[in-house]
């Protein structure tokens, strides 16, 4: 979702300039075009040369600066989607809080019409001084966003609040920040993981999924304004924060968490990995090896998109398959077996990729047979084409059906 936007990064003087380098890293992981400028002071701490490396592009350091191509403080302005200014010092919270544009960095924060963000980091006395407290909640109230510093213990021998956040969440505000939220009102349930089915106390049967590919749909709902509700098998992912998550362990659970809140649901995305079978019996002791050989009987599981697809009402379907053959004719019968709006189909014996990796080659169809083969993509990646083409599909549902609706009352009027 940052693929392709301009990033501006403001470093100011302190020693946690050193971690903007893996803030603007994580921005160019992300095909994000990034522009640094740094203080004066900042220099003193790290040296342009490790930015212009990371980003790509000559450091900007002087307001009047010689640069090549020739780019001006309105220019670099202008460009901006975001200005992030981290670490923030003190001196420009209080600069941008008074108006002031006295060098290079302070002029594009009062000439940008871009979003700003500011991930503070100083000593906790100056953070805690009611002077910066008052600049602070000037920002505030002007919208711009300021990611707090953490507590913990400072460089300057101090322990209190003054550390610059995370990196990962001033990434993840930024994100956020730039993401539409074209996804309002849509209350999304989402499954991910595979199922463990009991065989005994140790032993289970279960398969390959790691929940990536679910939690990154759920990530991408919720960055783009739905409400999400995730059920989930186990999985060693981090949890999602602000997500609404179900744990779950076997299908007879998952059904029973997607059942009780499917009512509420407009869309639903099942990316979870279900075992079709749970062995008949499960025992309480351990198996011991006391035959040669051992016959395991299993019965079949609930198929719950199956029963999800019987009692759809308005609801939008979107289910998964992991197939090794005919990949696209076992999707389509899947497709229309279980009432589904939109199968997104991978072949489950792919080299890096599908079950456990970060990226998947998918095809989807739509409810009308509509093919789009992606390329290989990473789960984060993909997980937003997939909601791209559930708004594009469910929007041409709603047109049509609206067009059907026009036309029958039209045929009623004229028969009356
Ligand atoms: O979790 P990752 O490591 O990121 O890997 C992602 C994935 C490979 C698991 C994912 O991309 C995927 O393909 N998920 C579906 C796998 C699967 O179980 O496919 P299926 O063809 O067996 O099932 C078809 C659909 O019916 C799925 O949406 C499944 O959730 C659902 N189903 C299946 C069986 C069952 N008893 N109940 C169900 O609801």
């Amino acid at each position: 979702m940052i693929k392709g936007k301009q990033i501006v990064v403001g470093i100011t003087g302190g020693i946690a300039a050193y971690k903007a380098a893996d803030l603007v890293r994580q921005f160019r992981k992300r095909d994000a075009a990034v522009d640094v400028i740094m203080t004066r002071n900042a220099q003193h701490f790290v040296t342009p040369l490790t930015f212009q490396t990371i980003s790509g592009h000559p450091v900007f350091t002087d307001l009047f600066g010689n640069y090549q191509p020739e780019i001006s403080h309105i220019a670099l302005a202008d460009k901006a989607d975001i200005l992030i200014i981290a670490p923030a010092t003190a001196n420009i919270i209080a600069k941008i809080a008074s108006g002031l544009a006295d060098d290079l960095l302070s002029t594009v924060a009062l000439a940008t019409t871009a979003p700003l963000l500011i991930a503070p980091a100083m000593n906790t006395k100056m953070w805690e001084n009611p002077i910066t407290q008052d600049n602070v909640k000037k920002l505030k109230e002007r919208t711009i966003t300021i990611v707090d510093p953490s507590t913990g213990e400072l460089a300057c021998g101090y322990e209190g609040k003054g550390r610059l956040a995370e990196i990962e969440d001033i990434v993840d505000k930024t994100l956020d920040i730039l993401t539409p939220k074209d996804l309002h009102g849509e209350r999304i349930l989402i499954t991910a993981g595979p199922t463990h089915e009991p065989i005994d106390p140790i032993r289970m049967l279960t398969n390959r999924s790691s929940g990536k590919m679910g939690y990154a749909l759920a990530e991408a709902s919720y960055r783009r304004g739905a409400e999400v509700m995730l059920v989930t098998g186990p999985t060693t992912l981090m949890p999602l924060d602000h997500i609404h998550t179900i744990r779950v362990t076997n299908a007879f659970e998952m059904d029973k968490a997607v059942s009780k809140h499917y009512k509420s649901c407009s869309i639903v995305i099942k990316a979870a990995a279900v075992s079709d079978y749970r062995p008949k019996k499960s025992f309480r002791e351990k198996v011991k090896k006391t035959h040669k050989t051992l016959t395991l009987e299993l019965e079949r599981n609930p198929d719950i998109l199956y029963k999800m697809g019987k009692n759809k009402g308005s609801r939008f379907l979107v289910g998964f398959a992991a197939e090794t053959k005919n990949l696209i004719s076992q999707a389509k019968s899947k497709l229309d077996r279980k009432n589904l709006d939109l199968i997104v189909v991978n072949h489950a014996l792919q080299n890096d990729g599908g079950f456990g990796s970060d990226s998947n080659e998918v095809t989807l169809i739509d409810y009308e047979g509509k093919v789009e083969t992606l390329p290989r993509l990473k789960k984060t990646e993909l997980a937003d084409k997939i909601l791209d083409t559930i708004k594009a599909v469910k929007a041409e549902k709603k047109a049509t059906a609206g067009q059907k609706k026009a036309t029958d009352s039209a045929v009623k009027r004229k028969n009356r």
